[in-house]
Order: structure tokens, then sequence, then C-alpha cells
């Protein structure tokens, strides 16, 4: 596509003069006689490139450029000028002009900066959708939930995400902890800042603190060569610990001095380095109770957790589960290229009753999975894992008094095989009685 560039000049021969000539370097060009009207033209669209000159009519060059950038930071302007306003276009580049030309016009200097500046305003736009894209990514509207339980939580992130405070988030394995930690970190000032994550339960201790800390070249056997680390590299931005209750206690002493003080060694270092990071942390253990137990120094938790998030697990905000349902199904079936229309209110209902130990990250893979191997366009009862229909109201069975044991011992042995689908193994170990005995007692009561 042709780049669109508009030059402005009140003196018609310059105008009809420039656009001559850069149409023959392939542009097209749009003219404008005044600041006013170059606005005007700008604010229709798809104009790339202003050549301005400075004094105009009605609205000056200065004002016009001033105006533009605010409105369109990402249009590069170019400022014409006669020798006696040299001083002026020093000032307009001062102030955002991409660069000057002085009158006589030598149009082939001029083409090369068009050129130039049509190229870096094109990178420019390129990073901003990326950066853009990015923040779509990591903005709250992934983190799917309607619930007042995670009304709360956006509610908590969007006020503390601003601030440099230090944030615990809490809750069982796969509740969204780290998601919850990227929308922190990517919606604070530390945004185009480093984010780094150290996953503490990982590594053990020796590997842990130089992989916090960094090391000098020979501080042990193995350090080759000086390694910066992790906290080192979050300089500026958001550091992510997970599983910080994991963290010991050795360390934990450094990495307290290092949220009091601000500043730590390389192992085997002895200049303190400096650094501001801000740090987000996880958990999935009760944090408090480590304090009383003496697992975990009470001065950290509370350096740590200046501000807690608590995300409940799936099994108490199962208003949640059919927006995840949907917006999963979605997901998996845009990947995947399957066309699938819908999930029937049974199934939807199964999925809404299950307790999900694993929380969202074990419906997602269960939806992934369905999604995968349905054949059908609507997802039935039937596309779900057996252990999720079983459902707790379907783990009880109701034996009304004046049985007797026989009729209770068949009810049993009946539901039991019903909710391992008819594996007799399975039922057999669930009741805590031989293979042989089960056969025994299916032909006794006349089961076949
Ligand atoms: N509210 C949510 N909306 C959409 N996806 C979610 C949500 N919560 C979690 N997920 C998804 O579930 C998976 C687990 O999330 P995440 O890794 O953030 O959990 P976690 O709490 O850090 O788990 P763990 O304690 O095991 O590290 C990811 O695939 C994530 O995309
Ligand atoms: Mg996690």
């Amino acid at each position: 596509m042709k780049a669109k560039l508009l030059v402005v000049d009140d003196e018609i021969n310059i105008r009809e003069g420039l656009k001559k000539a850069l149409s023959l370097d392939g542009y097209e060009v749009e003219v404008a006689q005044d600041g006013q009207e170059a606005l005007d033209k700008i604010d229709e669209g798809d104009i790339d490139l202003v050549i301005t000159d400075l004094r105009m009519p009605r609205v000056s060059g200065e004002e016009l450029m001033k105006e533009a950038l605010s409105r369109y930071p990402y249009i590069p302007v170019i400022i014409l000028t006669g020798h006696g306003t040299i001083e002026n276009a020093v000032e307009a580049m001062r102030n955002g002009a991409y660069d000057f030309i002085t009158k006589p016009l030598n149009i082939d200097k001029l083409s090369l900066i068009v050129n130039r500046a049509l190229e870096n305003s094109s990178l420019k736009r390129q990073n901003r959708e990326l950066l853009l894209q990015l923040k779509k990514k990591y903005s709250f509207e992934n983190i799917i939930g309607k619930s007042t339980p995670m009304k709360n939580v956006f509610e908590t992130i969007e006020l503390v995400a601003p601030s440099r405070a230090n944030v615990l988030i809490y809750g069982e394995s796969g509740t969204g902890k780290e998601m919850i930690a990227d929308a922190i970190h990517h919606n604070s000032p530390r945004e185009d800042k480093s984010y780094i994550k150290v996953h503490c339960a990982a590594l053990p201790e020796s590997l842990l603190e130089s992989e916090l800390f960094g090391h000098e070249k020979g501080a042990f056997t193995g350090a080759i060569a000086r390694k910066r680390g992790r906290f080192e590299l979050a300089h500026l931005g958001t550091l992510f610990l997970d599983e910080v209750g994991e963290i010991p206690s050795q360390i934990q002493v450094k990495l307290l001095r290092v949220i009091q003080e601000r500043e730590f060694e390389r192992v085997g270092g002895e200049i303190p380095l400096k650094v501001d990071v801000r740090i987000i942390s996880a958990t999935n253990k009760n944090l408090k109770e480590e304090v009383e137990n003496g697992t975990f120094r009470e001065d950290l938790y509370y350096r740590l957790d200046v501000v807690s998030i608590h995300v409940p697990p799936l099994r108490e905000r199962r208003d949640d589960v059919p927006l995840m349902v949907h917006k999963f199904m979605e997901e998996f079936s845009k990947e995947n290229n399957k066309e699938i229309e819908g999930i029937t209110n049974a199934a939807l209902q199964a999925l809404v009753a299950y307790k999900w130990p694993g929380n969202v990250r074990e419906l997602r893979n269960v939806i992934e999975s369905i999604v995968v191997l349905t054949k059908g366009s609507i997802i039935s009862e039937q596309d779900l894992p057996q252990y999720v229909l079983s459902r707790d109201e379907q783990s009880h069975l109701k034996i009304p008094s004046g049985v007797t044991l026989q009729e209770a011992e068949k009810r049993l042995i009946l539901f039991t095989l019903q909710n391992t689908g008819g594996n007799k193994t399975k039922a057999s170990e669930i009741l805590n009685i031989g293979r042989k005995t089960l056969h025994r007692k299916l032909g006794e009561y006349g089961i076949a």
C-alpha cells in the first residue's frame, strides 16, 4: 500500500511542487494550505506523515504539530523552514518533530527523510500493537469469573496494581494464582520493565539461593562464571515468587534483607547490590500456620503479605463454571478446528456439581479432552469422564430403615458397580472384597 503524505504550506508553489515530486517517488500526496485544514485532513484518517511549513495563517505549523502529536503520536511530522526560522525549527524538534529541512528544498534529501520517518513510525506502530496485544493477553479479560468472590479479586487487583506494595496470593493449586500475578504486573507502572518468575519449590536450597541472588565466579564448585540472579534481572520490575512457602529458612533471611534494605550480595560476593523490585508471591499453604509452626519467618511473612488476595477454590464459586465451560469450549474448538455448538443442560449441571479438586486447571483440561475426543457437535453427559458424573448426590446411597442387611448389601453392590461403570475389579476393590466373592454374591442375588 502507498503511504499517504500530507504537505502543508501556504505557498501554492511549494505545495504543488512537493506534491508532484513526492508522487513521483511513489507516495500518495494530499495538500493543505494552513494548520487548520491540515488537522481536518488528519482527523479524516489514513495520513501516515505530515510535512509542514511553520509560518502559516490561522493555525501555525507549531500549533499543528503540537495538536497532531497529541492526537496521533505515531504520525511523524517533518518541518519545512526558511533560513530565518531555523531556531524555530530546532525548537520544533525539541517538541517532537521528526526532522526539519531548509528551503530552498532539496527533494532528494527530503525524500530520504520521509522514507526513514515512515520506516521508523511503522516500527513504532508495530511495537505499540504488540504491546496492546500483550496487554490484552494479561488484562483481566482472560481471567474468567463473575462470581462475587472473583469480583472481589478483580477489585483488589485493580487497587493494588498501580502501587508498589508486595502482594501474597493464596489459593489451592490450579485456582489461577499465576494469572492474577501476571495481571497485577501487566497493569502496574512496571509493566514495561522486567517480570521475572521463580518457582521456589522446584530447586534445591543451594541452587535456589544462586538463582535468586546470583553468584560470583568460583563461589562454589561449578560456578565457572559470574551469574546474575533473578533479583538483579527484576530490577525496576516485578519478581513473582511461586510457592513461596517452600523457601528454606536460610534463604528467608536473605530475602528479608533484600526486601527491607533493598540490597543484597551475590553468593560468594562482597559488594552490596542495590535493587528496586516489587514482589508478588503465591502459596497454596496457610502461611500464617507456617509462621505459628516456626517454619516461616514472621517478619518475612509480614513483608510479603502487605496485601493478600485469596482465590477461592472453584467448588466455592460454582457460578463461574458455566462461563468457563463456554469460554474453554470456544477456545479449544478453535484450536482443534471443531464445530462445537453447545452443551446439554444435564452435562453442564454435572460439570457445575463436580467438586473440581484440581480447580480451574482441571476444568480446563477436562473441556480440552472432551472437545478433542467428541464426535458430535453438542456435548452431552456421555462425553464427560465417568468421575465427573459420579457427583456428590450420586455418591450417596440412600437405604431406608426396614431394609434387611441382605437387601442393603445387594443395593450397595449394585450402586458401586454403577459408579465404576460395571468394572468388577474396581468395585471389589472399593468394597474391599475379593473378585470371587463379588461374583458369588452377584450370583446369589441373581444379578447378571
Ligand atoms: N479465572 C480463570 N479464568 C481462566 N482461566 C483460568 C482461571 N483460573 C485459572 N485458569 C487456568 O487454569 C490454569 C492454572 O492457572 P494458574 O497456573 O494461574 O494456577 P495456579 O493457582 O498458579 O496453580 P498452581 O498452584 O498449581 O501453580 C491455567 O491454564 C489458567 O489459564
Ligand atoms: Mg502457579
